[in-house]
């Protein structure tokens, strides 16, 4: 590989890492011997880096460099923000009451407006954020918890990757109205930093998840789009060793729905590349295909 290329994929993947919220990267003293090496003055030829000195630096990590959307919170992870941490109680357990999609989702939407656990875990002025839509939608599309602006409006997907989100529902034919929208927490994460979110713990995420199913219970829908890692995580199930490109594009299965995971779409407002793009549009065609709705020639070419 050519230096100036890897330099440059390097630069790409610390960036895209930064705007994704990770502020720790471990590298050991090899490593940076390695990037040293690479970039001294006399070192105008192209060195190969050792594949074993790589791979062994990742596997002795503590932090593992990872090199796909982790999640699409801004602060990287619960480590490096010291936030007071109380145990949360056991998940709810809970049955939906008999009635009407209506019904139950009322019953529902008060039971989590309700929660004590969610409305302890609040910013202060912020408010819980249940999931909202059609209630017949075929389409569930499941984030990873409320930013600043769904936290002070109290709906889903208002701030920006809320409105990249409606856009992408634009490209399909779709309106806000169509779907249904959720996500893995009901509350703002809290965190000590003066910007950014905070990627769920996974505490937090086994306390929210009975309130996601139990929306899909309602819902029924004939497809989820998981959005981004937590929301993969929460549906799928936690696999640390797993990456998003490995179990995005292909039909997942949860409790008999399918399952489409892709990227967030914060992921895309800091990785506008139409690469990147065209993966996540790929991912809403296969949707489409599924939902048997159309898809145009002109659809088709979105991206490429
Ligand atoms: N990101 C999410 O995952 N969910 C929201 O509701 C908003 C932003």
């Amino acid at each position: 590989m050519n230096l100036q290329v890897a330099t440059q994929a390097v630069l790409e993947e610390l960036s895209r890492m930064r705007s994704e919220g990770i502020s720790r990267v471990f590298i050991q003293d090899e490593t940076l011997g390695i990037l040293e090496d690479l970039l001294s003055p006399n070192s105008f030829i192209d060195k190969p880096v050792p594949e074993n000195k790589v791979s062994k630096d990742r596997t002795n990590a503590p932090e593992p460099l990872r090199l796909e959307e982790p999640s699409p919170s801004q602060v990287s992870s619960p480590k490096d923000i010291e936030i007071e941490t109380k145990s949360l109680p056991p998940p709810p357990d809970f049955e939906l009451p008999e009635g009407t999609k209506e019904s139950r989702w009322e019953w529902l939407q008060k039971k989590v407006l309700d929660c004590d656990t969610c409305n302890a875990e609040l910013n202060p002025n912020g408010k819980v954020v249940f999931g909202e839509g059609d209630l017949n939608a075929d389409l569930f599309l499941c984030g990873e918890a409320p930013g600043a602006e769904e936290e002070e409006v109290g709906s889903p997907f208002i701030g920006p990757a809320g409105e990249l989100l409606m856009k992408i529902l634009s490209a399909m034919g779709l309106k806000r109205e169509q779907v249904y929208l959720g996500n893995i927490l009901n509350w703002r994460p809290r965190h000590n930093q003066a910007f950014g979110n905070r990627p769920p713990r996974q505490e937090e995420m086994e306390f929210c998840l009975p309130y996601l199913k139990a929306q899909i219970e309602i819902v029924q829908p004939k497809v989820i789009v998981a959005l981004g890692k937590t929301a993969t995580d929460g549906l799928i199930g936690r696999d640390v060793k797993r990456r998003l490109s490995q179990v995005r594009g292909i039909w997942n299965e949860v409790s008999g729905f399918p399952v489409m995971v892709t990227y967030h779409p914060s992921y895309l407002l800091h990785n506008p590349s139409k690469a990147s793009k065209r993966k996540v549009w790929e991912d809403f065609m296969l949707v489409m295909e599924k939902l048997k709705m159309p898809v145009s020639e002109k659809q088709k070419a979105f991206f490429q």
